[in-house]
């Protein structure tokens, strides 16, 4: 795939899928606006897509703050005038029963994987008038889809970013912005790290394909929605579960 010219912004991308999203957005070409809290070009992932040389542009924001959603916006006008491509995500986790669960809790996660993704793809679609065409990737989640026990906050923030993509990309789709959200099972990263392992191994045992994710599994997928190749493809949600669901 080709993203020579194309400008994308990731956030969340410190770690984890959105560091190799970001990561292989630019080996196929693109520049890059890394987003995550206090990223800053002492990180790999500025460093590492510097030496590709392609543009890396650090922008940090705590995405579920409108204030610092607006300004990160502003700075990739300053600097590149447009974009193309969002991938919307940064998200967290703040796990305990509903019966426990606290009110802040909630809030948290509601607010970083629901309010930030809404608040980014807002901003987003202004300057993606400019050229005309734009992609814009959400991050839900098969909790999102399914449910799962200690992350009633989690998968309901997932299932709402379903109905917010599916609505975007009516909304957008007369400015020719595509809309798509991917779900991913289970991916190993820092957020799945803490996972005991006796626990991961019985989640492994009932994947089809008998693996955890990598994290370029889903970047991959990404860059399908991201392309042209997938013109025709708006308000769909691609699962990336290895069979599990
Ligand atoms: N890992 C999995 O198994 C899995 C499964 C389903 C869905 N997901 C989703 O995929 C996405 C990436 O997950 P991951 O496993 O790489 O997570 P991760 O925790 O490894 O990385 C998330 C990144 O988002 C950043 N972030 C958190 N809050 C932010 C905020 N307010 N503003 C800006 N950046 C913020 C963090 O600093 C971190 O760098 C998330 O939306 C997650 O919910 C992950």
């Amino acid at each position: 795939m080709n993203f020579t010219g194309k400008v994308a912004l990731v956030t969340g991308c410190k770690q984890g899928i959105g560091y190799e999203i970001a990561l292989s957005l630019a080996e196929n070409g693109a520049d890059v606006v890394l987003n995550d809290v206090g990223i800053s070009e002492e990180d790999e992932i500025f460093k590492k897509i510097s030496n590709l040389g392609r543009k890396a542009t650090c922008a940090s924001a705590d995405i579920s703050n409108e204030d610092q959603v607006n300004q990160l916006f502003d700075k990739v006008k300053t600097e590149f005038g447009k974009l193309d491509i969002l991938v919307n995500n940064a998200g967290i986790t703040r796990d305990a029963i509903s019966s426990k669960m606290t009110l802040d809790q909630w809030n948290k996660v509601i607010a970083v994987n629901l309010t930030g993704t809404f608040l980014c793809s807002k901003a987003a679609v202004k300057l993606m008038e400019v050229p005309g065409e734009g992609a814009i990737i959400n991050f839900s989640s098969l909790a999102g889809v399914k449910g799962n026990i200690g992350q009633a906050n989690y998968s309901a923030s997932k299932a709402a970013v379903i109905g917010l993509t599916k609505t975007l990309s009516l909304e957008y789709a007369r400015k020719n912005v595509r809309v798509n959200a991917i779900a991913p099972g289970v991916i190993a990263t820092p957020m799945t790290e803490t996972i005991p392992d006796n626990v991961k191994q019985n989640m492994i045992s009932r994947i089809p394909l008998q693996r955890m994710g990598t994290p370029r599994d889903v970047a991959n997928v990404v860059l399908f929605l991201a392309s042209p190749e997938s013109a025709y493809v708006t308000g769909q949600l691609i699962h990336v579960n290895g069979g599990l669901y």
